[in-house]
């Protein structure tokens, strides 16, 4: 229905705001699109060795998911939220204002994710801290929190959730190929390792 399409939309619009570029940039940082791997999320903005400006990328690229579901759960009912969610995590991947190259998805999905089922966010927190601690690679614990997180929407909240986190999981595991590429090789950088 139309008000899906509003949802999708809605989210979109919060999702494409590129936080980790806006806040490096109002920082006066080199720009972070030419060091490390390039990405415009929290874990490249700590190459900078700025670690409040990368908190503050996490929590904005979080936050305007999470706001995207809960303001189109109040404007359209529950009909709102997953469209909301699914658009807000599209915009955050492909938005317009940067050619369609934008990030990939951590933040946005566990932003979405606290909004949707907060049980599966905490489940996300917990694997993500986990595998960060142990391994020091930001995306291998992106990889395993994601999947987790989607499996634990399913037990814990509802299908629809579930499967939708299903899908916004897959293409985390899409954006992040390079990095899958390079954990394979053994050459990908560890947690605030510039380079
Ligand atoms: O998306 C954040 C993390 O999973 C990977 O970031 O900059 O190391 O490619 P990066």
């Amino acid at each position: 229905p139309l008000s899906s399409y509003f949802a999708l939309i809605l989210g979109y619009a919060l999702g494409s705001i590129p936080f980790g570029l806006l806040i490096t940039r109002w920082a006066g940082t080199q720009d972070i699109r030419s060091i490390g791997s390039g990405n415009i999320g929290a874990t490249n903005v700590l190459r900078t060795g700025r670690k409040g400006l990368a908190a503050a990328t996490l929590l904005g690229d979080a936050l305007k998911g999470t706001v995207a579901v809960l303001l189109a759960g109040w404007l359209i009912g529950a009909n709102g939220a997953l469209p909301a969610a699914l658009g807000a995590f599209l915009g955050h991947l492909f938005p317009v204002w940067l050619g369609f190259r934008g990030g990939k998805g951590v933040a946005t999905f566990l932003g979405v994710t606290l909004a949707l089922a907060w049980q599966a966010a905490l489940v996300f927190a917990a694997a993500w801290l986990t595998v960060a601690f142990v391994s020091r690679y930001s995306s291998l614990a992106a990889l395993v929190a994601s999947a987790l997180t989607a499996l634990a929407a399913f037990l814990l909240s509802s299908p629809q959730t579930g499967l939708l986190l299903l899908i916004l999981a897959v293409l985390l595991w899409v954006m992040h190929r390079a990095n899958i590429a390079r954990l394979l090789a053994g050459t990908e950088g560890r947690i605030g390792k510039k380079g």
